[in-house]
């Protein structure tokens, strides 16, 4: 089912990796663009986006890196009117940037909590506030955002900050989806449960206990009824469904990509 976004445009915030090899932003970035669209790559980290919009562009695609911070305002400015000047108002925001961070509400710092969620949060907001009233002049638009499954659950080790920032994009989103169903603009959520990911690796390999990295994978694979975490790739696929025409009735959905971890009692 090759080009399913043919003729689109994709802004995709956070389509960078904090690390070596795929994360679920750079994969979304390089698959949308892998289905005909044209990427608009925005990272805080420069080289990053640069780094997926070079792998875009050498399979033949076409996509063009910017640097923001999507957690200020100002930032969220320049950024949407440099899609705007040189791809036009795009026809799907991918809303991928997020930060973890562990810790019940007595280990979280106030300037750590205020940075997590302006990072996972008010990003969302501020890129939304930019460009829907642009989407529901046009009468068509689609935001997907990554949320988790810790919107929904306790992950197995306090992270208070992170899980209440999930919960927030998600209503952030069924907010938009209704408010905007009317004007052509669908609103999802793709809500990642363990995956293998750059940005677990150093946020995370105290989290499961001494033992690191490696202590940390075995542990997360074996929570998953599959009995493997996920990869970038599976966000991604789920990510371009609701991004994608085949998603035209599906709207306010929090569509869960987890291996079954969440219909897991114990
Ligand atoms: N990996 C998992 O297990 C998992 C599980 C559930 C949800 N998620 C969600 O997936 C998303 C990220 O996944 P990823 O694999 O792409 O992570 P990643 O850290 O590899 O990539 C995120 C990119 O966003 C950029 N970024 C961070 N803050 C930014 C900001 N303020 N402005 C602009 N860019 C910024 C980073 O530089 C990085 O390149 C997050 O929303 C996260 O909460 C991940």
């Amino acid at each position: 089912m090759a080009g399913r976004m043919a003729g689109k445009s994709v802004m995709v915030v956070g389509a960078g990796a904090s690390g070596p090899g795929w994360g679920n932003g750079k994969a979304a970035a390089v698959l949308y663009a892998r289905e005909g669209a044209r990427v608009f790559a925005i990272d805080r980290n420069a080289d990053a986006a640069e780094e997926t919009c070079a792998i875009i562009r050498g399979e033949g695609g076409a996509a063009e890196a910017f640097a923001a911070d999507a957690a200020r305002a100002d930032d969220v400015a320049a950024m949407v009117d440099a899609c705007l000047a040189r791809f036009g108002l795009p026809d799907v925001l991918h809303h991928n940037v997020g930060i973890v961070m562990t810790g019940g509400p007595a280990e979280t710092a106030e300037a750590d909590w205020d940075r997590l969620m302006a990072v996972n949060v008010k990003s969302l907001y501020l890129v939304c506030r930019a460009l829907l009233p642009d989407m529901a002049e046009r009468g068509q638009g689609v935001i997907v955002a990554v949320s988790s499954v810790a919107s929904l659950r306790y992950v197995g080790y306090p992270s208070v900050a992170y899980c209440a920032s999930k919960g927030a994009v998600n209503q952030l989103v069924q907010n938009i989806a209704v408010q905007y169903a009317a004007r052509g603009i669908r609103a999802n959520a793709v809500l990642p449960g363990l995956m293998d990911t750059p940005m677990v690796v150093e946020p995370l390999k105290e989290a499961y206990g001494p033992g690191g990295v490696e202590r940390m994978r075995a542990a997360r694979n074996a929570q998953v009824p599959t009995g493997r975490m996920g990869s970038a790739w599976d966000v991604a696929h789920a990510a371009l469904f609701l991004a994608s025409d085949e998603a035209a009735y599906v709207n306010g959905h929090m569509l869960v990509v987890d291996g079954g971890l969440t219909a897991k009692f114990a």
